[in-house]
């Protein structure tokens, strides 16, 4: 891959092990000449393997729970410290749901769950665009990134309430990336990704039936984690910088098709 990040700082987060979408963007981000802290909850830290991630990007791993906003002005000044200078881009890759996980029917939620959705998969999104930008700790053309999912526009049932929480992230990216462009052409984006067999992506009941669905369905086949972590880090670079406010589909081309024989002929 050619240095589109050379020079460039920033913070990825989300890489829990070498299935996230969050490690394969990490590595092509230093493939891309970037350098960059990782970060995620404490909690994903003792399970984990991001440690290797770390060592193999030649980083430190700073632990923040995204719900606190606390630990992620923590972060942001330790971030900032280490890579010597301030932050040219931000990958928010983090989604979880109690309800999706404890497999609670949407027309049974549990709303302290529910709560817990739209706080760790959308409210978090704010709090990092919201410390990022009252420490000022984004140089100007930065790009600030979350992962997002074509049920925040259209229903797939089984979803549950990350559809609400993914609805709600988009339009942060949007809302959010008004001001930040306003005070520091800093651009706000999500990429709408296909299904991905994942820790976070296999734990929707029916995964896999879902993921050859979408794999038919769409003409170019279903978005790897790689491509995903490609086009990521197309982005991150200074030939984006005019794409702001926008929800982007990484999809195949699954979002724009009404039907496809394929499906019909089994
Ligand atoms: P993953 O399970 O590897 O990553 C999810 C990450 O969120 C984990 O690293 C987890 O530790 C982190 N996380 C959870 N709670 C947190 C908290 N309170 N603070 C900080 N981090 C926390 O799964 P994947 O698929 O790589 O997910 C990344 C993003 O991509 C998520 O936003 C997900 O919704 C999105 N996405 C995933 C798709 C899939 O099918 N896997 C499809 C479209 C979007």
């Amino acid at each position: 891959m050619h240095k589109l990040l050379d020079g460039k700082k920033g913070i990825i987060f989300g890489a829990l092990d070498d299935k996230s979408i969050a490690w394969k963007i990490a590595e092509k981000a230093r493939e891309a000449g970037a350098t960059f802290t990782l970060s995620n909850a404490p909690v994903a830290l003792r399970m984990g393997k991001i440690n290797e991630l770390a060592e193999q990007c030649n980083t430190k791993v700073i632990a923040a729970d995204a719900t606190k906003v606390d630990e992620l002005e923590a972060l942001v000044d330790q971030s900032v410290e280490l890579l010597g200078g301030k932050l040219d881009f931000i990958v928010h890759s983090i989604g979880m749901s109690p309800n999706v996980r404890k497999k609670r029917h949407y027309t049974d939620l549990n709303y302290d769950y529910y709560l817990k959705t739209l706080d760790v998969s959308a409210a978090s999104f704010h709090k990092v665009l919201q410390t990022a930008y009252k420490k000022e700790a984004m140089n100007d053309w930065g790009s600030i990134l979350a992962l997002s999912y074509i049920a925040a526009q259209k229903v797939f049932p089984d979803y549950g309430d990350m559809a609400d929480a993914k609805a709600a992230l988009e339009s942060i990216a949007r809302s959010f990336g008004y001001h930040f462009g306003v005070r520091n052409k800093v651009r706000v984006n999500t990429v709408s990704q296909s299904p991905t067999a994942t820790t976070a992506g296999s734990g929707v009941t029916g995964f896999d039936r879902f993921f050859d669905y979408a794999d038919k369905m769409s003409p170019l086949g279903n978005a790897s984690a790689e491509s995903c972590a490609e086009f990521c880090i197309s982005l991150l670079a200074d030939h984006s910088k005019m794409i702001t406010m926008q929800n982007l589909f990484h999809d195949g081309g699954f979002s724009n098709m009404g039907m496809n024989p394929a499906l019909l002929d089994g």
